[in-house]
């Protein structure tokens, strides 16, 4: 039977990972990795996030089933956290889900119910989008959204092409710390898409995978804030991997946001009925410490510091990167614009492959660097490498 089967390729970023860890020079650099690391190369666990373990450890006294909705509270204060004044009193059906793949995974399967037919996805864009999207039965389509040598954001042609959407598609929109090219819509951009989106009758689907790592929490929301007061419906998936350091624990959350509150509980029986049929129940263990550390002020303060520190560690590299590279490549001084872990450098396939040969560095052929995989100490020899390109 499973002859019928053919090979399915790597993930290129995890094969990635694969050819570092072989790599036995001294000094190697990976710039490839999708996960934040400290000045000295390490993820660590939040402080907060190791308390709250502690604390879960010593009153959690069950195991069982959290439901196919999740925890309440959690989903609570995970709104509050990313949607702020915006979302206080919408009617909302959330759904806590194994980190924000699933959430993205579960607001395409409820598209697909609701007979959505297509969605509309920024060029580039995480490669998964697409994958996630197309597994759920929706046709997807694309519109630009960043120039790789120019690097700027192609707004005109990004509205130009959603002005041809038609009512009731589905247009995906990342709230900050794009991924991956670290490009953002400005406050009067975001105001422009809202009003198109509500305009055209488009469903806004929301991914914020970042808050926190750009500009600061509410600033990291700000658009899509923006985009939520001007529009009766939209999904919003929310990913506490990274904001959380809970990579592992697989942590997010679904909202939809709906026109009434009737509305809200049919979508959340539909969304907890497409859980069931998938994965169940979600889990419970990066909720539960999520929730404990927004709903204890001593916690959220040390986690939000924790956060900010993390954001001006990636700042600071931003400026050193975007002076060295500029020296050649003079559009590379939008390093310092641009916000989160990544940006997508105008190289060629072969300058990927020379430095990788040559001075072990590893990034993904697109050009995607991770700011955060540079340890402070070696940000200006890596500078000195691309320069000798
Ligand atoms: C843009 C974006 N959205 C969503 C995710 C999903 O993250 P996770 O499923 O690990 O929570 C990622 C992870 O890399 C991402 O980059």
């Amino acid at each position: 039977m499973f002859d019928a089967l053919t090979r399915q390729p790597d993930d290129p970023l995890l094969a990635l990972i694969g050819l570092f860890r072989a790599d036995e020079r001294a000094g190697k650099v990976d710039l490839g990795v999708g996960v934040y690391r400290d000045e000295t190369g390490v993820t660590r666990v939040f402080r907060a996030v190791k308390e709250a373990e502690r604390r879960l450890v010593e009153t959690q006294q069950t195991k069982a089933y959290v439901g196919p909705e999740g925890d309440p509270v959690f989903l609570e204060r995970l709104w509050a956290l990313t949607t702020g004044e915006a979302g206080r009193g919408r009617a909302t059906a959330g759904l806590q889900t194994p980190g924000g793949s699933g959430a993205l995974r579960l607001a395409g399967d409820l598209m697909a119910r609701t007979g959505t037919r297509r969605i509309w996805l920024g060029l580039p864009t995480w490669p998964n989008h697409a994958s996630i999207f197309t597994a759920a039965g929706l046709e997807v389509v694309t519109y630009p959204f960043f120039d790789i040598p120019s690097q700027a954001v192609l707004f005109e042609r990004m509205m130009e092409a959603l002005s041809g959407a038609a009512p009731g598609d589905a247009v995906l929109l990342h709230a900050s710390c794009h991924n991956p090219t670290g490009a953002n819509l400005n406050t009067e951009q975001w105001r422009a898409v809202a009003a198109l989106v509500a305009e055209r009758g488009l469903l806004p689907v929301i991914d914020i995978a970042y808050q926190g790592y750009g500009r600061g929490l509410d600033e990291d929301a700000a658009g899509l804030r923006i985009l939520l007061s001007a529009v009766p419906e939209a999904l919003v998936a929310v990913s506490c991997s990274k904001s959380f350091g809970l990579y592992r624990e697989r942590t997010g959350a679904i909202y939809a946001v709906c026109g009434s509150a009737e509305t809200a509980l049919t979508v959340r029986s539909n969304l907890a009925a497409l859980a069931r049929v998938s994965y169940s129940m979600p889990p419970d263990h990066g909720s539960a410490v999520v929730s404990m550390i927004l709903g204890d002020e001593a916690l959220m303060a040390d986690w939000k510091a924790e956060l900010e520190s993390m954001r001006l560690r990636i700042t600071a590299i931003r400026e050193r990167l975007a002076a060295g590279l500029s020296r050649r490549w003079q559009v590379l001084t939008a390093i310092r614009e641009q916000e989160g872990m990544f940006s997508l450098l105008p190289l060629e396939e072969a300058d990927v492959m020379k430095l990788r040969a040559e001075h072990a560095i590893y990034m993904p052929t697109s050009g995607r660097i991770n700011i955060a995989g540079l340890k402070t100490a070696e940000v200006d020899a890596v500078i000195e490498k691309f320069l000798s390109l």
